[in-house]
């Protein structure tokens, strides 16, 4: 029995926003140092920037990166990370020697090669408003005041004109350095957006947040005027301290869990008067919490630092992975009123969709996702639902086989991006859509042999196929879709 893909084009969701395959790297482990950054590598230029990673992320076309973190950020000064005499400071967040080899100017040279706009996530928990609008100077003045005039003598002539730019991240958690409660929250974050927004008014303020009504509610009060986001963070396989990895039917269970966090701040915006003046960006997201135990327990630094190890282990990051990502993204094109921004956390090693090692790189499985997704998902949203979908059970739950979203564009290409969820079964869909379709369809697909398959060192299990059919007179298409893989489909009306 074929399950019913129906497109309703006439049913607009929203402008699909590029920003939603953003990225984010940290200061954390591998990604940076040996990651993104390696100097003396042959693989790397004369910057130290690795050329295969950045080579890797032009693929993807990355409209945005967040950096430097995530909770190292929270005890982050960065003036340490400009300049020809970097000192090592030491990273309260991780336990570990930040070099500062690595900073601003870096970063931007680094989004300069892969043709990616910055985004700078700043020091909300022991920096200052003025610590926060200094670094709006240094990037975006031309030459007004010491910051940037500092810049200018670092070699830096031209501004960076970084437009995106934080308050802070998780300040909300107990954990984080300089944790706040609401209270503190909202008046902080008001200094600090009157200072950056006198910098420069141009620039795009998000602040940190959560899906909590009083957190927003009093954040929004003090500080809604001048915000144009507010950042959530999303990992549903909590894996901070045990490794235990979820198996695949398990992260399909999750999948149904995706739309719970956007709902909560779709709630909250509207109750506050802020839906569709304030946008929200998901701008920490994986399926794969980060390993990190004993971060505050360990007598011995190196015993919290070598668990470290099991987030860059390549056989985790399977067709569930892939799967989970497309679930994710899809999610977020259908509510693209809302959401302008999401950023896979990581990009580069630790959970990421690229790793590197000395001698190259491994695309992990959700690599393809974003590839297949990111070219295809443009324009606007439209509706689409799916019918006779029985699903398969999870523990006590019944999950859904198929997951879709659809875009149009203004020339009336379109593209229906549909998962299967199942582990096994293939699912025959008739994809039909209101406004018909003509002419010759293209898909694309992610998948590889087993729902647990992996790409490593020498192993490549999980790519992308492309094909074409024939779009039958009919106003449907009919086509199987294999377990656990993820397909688009794209025609023109
Ligand atoms: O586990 C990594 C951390 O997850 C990031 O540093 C932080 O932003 C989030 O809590």
């Amino acid at each position: 029995m074929a399950l019913e893909v129906r497109v309703d084009t006439r049913r607009r969701l929203g402008a699909i926003d590029g920003k939603l395959f953003g990225h984010f790297i940290e200061h954390f482990h591998r990604q940076i140092y040996g990651g993104v950054f390696e100097p003396g590598s042959p693989l790397s230029d004369s910057l130290g920037l690795r050329n295969d990673v950045a080579e890797a992320m032009q693929g993807l076309g990355a409209p945005v990166v967040r950096w430097p973190g995530g909770c190292f950020v929270s005890a982050y000064h960065w003036k340490d990370g400009v300049g020809p005499a970097r000192e090592p400071s030491f990273d309260k967040a991780w336990r570990v020697e930040e070099p500062n080899t690595f900073g601003t100017d870096e970063f931007i040279a680094w989004c300069r090669k892969i043709g990616t706009e910055p985004y700078v996530c700043t020091n909300a928990g022991t920096g200052t408003p003025e610590e926060m609008s200094d670094w709006v100077e240094y990037c975006n003045l031309r030459s007004e005041g010491r910051w940037a005039k500092l810049r200018q003598s670092h070699g830096h002539a031209e501004p960076y004109k970084v437009k995106y730019w934080s308050i802070g991240n998780e300040n909300y958690l107990g954990g984080e350095m300089g944790s706040k409660t609401p209270q503190e929250w909202c008046r902080f974050v008001k200094e600090s957006a009157k200072m950056m927004k006198r910098v420069d008014p141009t620039i795009e303020l998000f602040a940190a947040s959560t899906p909590d009504l009083e957190w927003n509610r009093l954040l929004l009060q003090e500080a809604g005027e001048v915000l144009d986001w507010i950042s959530i963070h999303g990992y549903w396989d909590p894996l901070w301290i045990n490794n235990n990895l979820a198996p695949y039917e398990t992260c399909m269970a999750y999948t149904t869990r995706i739309e719970t966090p956007i709902e909560q701040i779709r709630a909250i915006l509207t109750a506050t008067g802020h839906l569709g003046k304030i946008r929200v960006a998901f701008d920490e997201w994986n399926l794969r919490g980060w390993h990190h135990p004993y971060v505050d327990s360990a007598a011995n630094a190196a015993d919290c630092i070598r668990p470290r190890d099991e987030n860059d282990r390549n056989s985790s990051y399977t067709m569930a992975d892939a799967v989970f990502s497309a679930c994710f993204l899809n999610a977020c094109v259908r509510h693209s009123d809302l959401i302008g921004m999401a950023n896979f956390a990581p990009s580069v090693n630790a959970r990421g969709l690229i790793y590197a090692h000395p001698e190259g790189i491994v695309k992990r499985s959700t690599y393809f996702v974003f590839q297949a997704l990111a070219e295809a998902l443009k324009g606007t949203s439209v509706g689409v639902s799916v019918h006779g979908d029985a699903g398969f059970s999870v523990g006590d739950s019944i999950v859904p086989c198929l997951d879709a979203a659809a875009a149009l564009e203004t020339d009336g290409s379109w593209a229906v991006s549909l998962v299967n969820r199942h582990p096994e079964q293939a699912q025959v869909v008739d994809l039909r859509l209101d406004a018909g379709a003509t002419g010759k369809a293209t898909w694309c697909r992610v998948n590889g042999p087993s729902k647990d398959s992996y790409n490593d060192i020498g192993r490549s299990e999980v790519g992308l196929e492309r094909g074409a059919f024939e779009i039958p007179s009919g106003d449907f298409l009919s086509f199987s879709l294999p377990p656990h893989s993820v397909t688009v489909v794209r025609g023109s009306l």
